[in-house]
C-alpha cells in the first residue's frame, strides 16, 4: 500500500521549487543589506519554552501545537514559532555580552496543527528577523522597513497593507484592561464562547475575535491606543513619523492584539488585500528574554509567512522567466564518446557553465529530440564526423545558428558568451 503525505504538509519540486529559491535568493540579500546574521535553531524544543514563551493561553500553545514525549520521558515540541527558540539561544549563549543590537534573521519550517485553509499549512516556512538589546522606536522603524523591502523587492508592496498598533507596556496596558473589562462585563452574555474564555484568561485577545455580535458589542469599546501612557504614546507617534518619512504607507488598526502573548508596544501585520490573510506580522517584546530567565533586554522582530508569499506571487503571476536554464546539452554519439568527453564536461561544470548531458543511454536521435524539449541556451551535438574531427556543433536554440567549436573548455566557454 501506498504512504501519502501527511495532511498539511507538501512537497516541493521543479517550477515551485525555483520559485522559492527564487524567493530565498531576495531573502538573503536582504538580510546581507541590513547586516543581520543568520541563526539556525533545532527543530524541537522543550514544550515548556513555548507554554512559558509563547503563552499557555494563546490558540498556539493550547490547540496547535505538535507534542510528544520522547524516549526519555521528555516533552518536546515541534516548533510552531521561532521567536521563543530564538529567546532559548540568546540566553544560552550568551549573547547578552556582544555589542548592542544583536541581530538575528532566519528561515525555517514551523509546526502548527491547524485546520486547513487557503494559504494554511501544518508545516510552513517563516523568514524572521530579531533585533535584541534596543528600546528605542528606531528599532521597530528597523524591523519594518526589513519586512516591507521584502514585499517591495518581489513587486508585492501594492498587494498588502501594513497595519500598526501599539497595545502598551505592562504598566498603561494593565490598567487599560481594567478598562476594557469594565465596559465589557455588562455585554459577556451576550459574547461568544471564545471571549468568555478570553475574559478571564486574556481579555486583550478579545479585541481580535472576528464573530458578529462581538464585533458589534466591541465597537463602542475603549482602545488602547486611546488609553497608552507618554511613553507608550510618545513612541507610538514617533514611528508613524518615522514610517511616513521613510515612504512606507501604514493604516492604524486599534484592534490589533496579536495572537502571541510576548508582545508589548508596537504590534504589526500585514495583509494581503485580495485574500485577507496575515503574511506577516511582529512587534516588540520586551519582557521575552526575562521571562525566560534571561536579563531584561528590549527586543522586536517579525515572521513573513514564506507559503503565503509564494501564493501571491503566483496568483500575480509575478513570477516570469525564473526558471532555471541549462547553459549547453551535450548530444553525444555513443558511449564510448560520452565517456571521453566526461572530462572535458567537468571542467566546463567547475567553470560554472551548467552542463546536463544523457545518462539513460538514450540513441543519439532520442537525444537530440530531448534537447528540442527541455529549456537550454545551446545544444552541443558531437556525432560521428565530429568525433572524427574532435569538433562540436554548437546550437543556439534562440536563434537557431550553428557552428563548428573546438572541443576545449576555452573555445566552448567563448562561443556561448
Ligand atoms: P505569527 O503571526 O504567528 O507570528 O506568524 C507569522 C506569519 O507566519 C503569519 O503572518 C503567516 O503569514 C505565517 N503563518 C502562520 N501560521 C501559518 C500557517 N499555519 N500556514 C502558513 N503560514 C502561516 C509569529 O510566528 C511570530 N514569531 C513573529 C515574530 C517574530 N514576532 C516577533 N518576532
Amino acid at each position: 500500500m501506498k504512504i501519502a503525505k501527511q495532511k498539511g504538509t507538501r512537497d516541493i519540486f521543479f517550477d515551485d521549487m525555483n520559485i522559492w529559491q527564487y524567493v530565498e535568493k531576495k531573502i538573503r540579500e536582504i538580510a546581507n543589506n541590513y547586516h543581520l546574521n543568520e541563526i539556525r535553531t533545532p527543530v524541537f524544543e522543550a514544550t515548556e519554552l513555548f507554554a512559558r514563551g509563547v503563552g499557555e493561553e494563546t490558540d498556539v500553545v493550547n490547540k496547535e501545537m505538535y507534542t510528544f514525549l520522547d524516549k526519555g520521558g521528555r516533552s518536546i515540541t515541534l516548533r510552531p514559532e521561532l521567536t521563543a527558540g530564538i529567546v532559548r539561544s540568546y540566553i544560552e549563549n550568551g549573547f547578552d555580552s556582544y555589542i548592542s543590537p544583536v541581530k538575528f534573521w532566519y528561515m525555517a519550517n514551523m509546526y502548527r496543527y491547524e485546520k486547513m485553509q487557503k494559504g494554511r499549512f501544518r508545516e510552513f516556512t517563516q523568514f524572521g528577523v530579531e533585533i535584541f538589546g534596543s528600546n528605542s522606536y528606531l528599532a521597530d522603524l528597523e524591523s519594518i522597513a526589513i519586512s516591507y523591502n521584502l514585499y517591495q523587492n518581489l513587486g508585492l508592496a501594492d498587494k498588502i497593507t501594513l497595519s500598526i498598533n501599539s497595545i502598551g507596556c505592562s504598566k498603561c496596558r494593565g490598567e487599560y484592561i481594567e478598562k476594557l473589562k469594565k465596559y465589557i462585563r455588562p455585554h459577556l452574555d451576550n459574547m461568544c464562547e471564545t471571549c468568555k474564555i478570553r475574559f478571564d484568561k486574556n481579555p486583550l485577545r478579545i479585541l481580535d475575535c472576528k464573530e458578529e455580535k462581538c464585533n458589534l458589542i466591541l465597537q463602542n469599546a475603549p482602545m488602547i491606543t486611546d488609553n497608552l501612557c507618554k511613553e507608550c504614546s510618545d513612541d507610538f507617534e514617533n514611528l508613524k513619523s518615522g514610517l511616513t518619512k521613510m515612504s512606507i504607507p501604514f493604516v492604524i488598526d486599534k484592534k490589533i492584539v496579536r495572537g502571541l502573548d510576548y508582545y508589548n508596544k508596537t504590534v504589526y501585520e500585514y495583509i494581503a488585500n485580495d485574500f485577507k490573510i496575515a503574511t506577516g506580522g511582529g512587534g516588540r517584546y520586551d519582557t521575552l528574554v526575562e521571562m525566560l530567565g534571561g536579563k531584561h533586554t528590549p527586543a522586536v522582530g517579525f515572521g513573513i509567512g514564506l507559503d503565503r508569499i509564494i501564493m501571491l506571487l503566483k496568483e500575480y503571476h509575478l513570477i516570469n522567466d525564473i526558471n532555471q536554464k541549462t547553459d549547453i546539452y551535450f548530444v553525444l554519439l555513443n558511449e564510448e564518446a560520452h565517456l571521453n568527453y566526461l572530462g572535458l564536461i567537468s571542467k566546463l561544470r567547475n567553470k560554472g557553465v551548467n552542463v546536463e548531458l544523457d545518462i539513460c543511454n538514450k540513441s543519439f536521435k532520442a537525444q537530440l529530440k530531448y534537447a528540442d524539449k527541455i529549456n537550454c541556451n545551446y545544444v552541443c551535438i558531437i556525432g560521428e564526423d565530429e568525433v572524427k574531427n574532435n569538433i562540436a556543433i554548437l546550437k543556439n536554440m534562440a536563434t537557431g545558428e550553428q557552428v563548428n567549436v573546438d572541443l576545449n573548455v576555452q573555445s566552448i566557454i567563448n562561443s556561448i558568451k
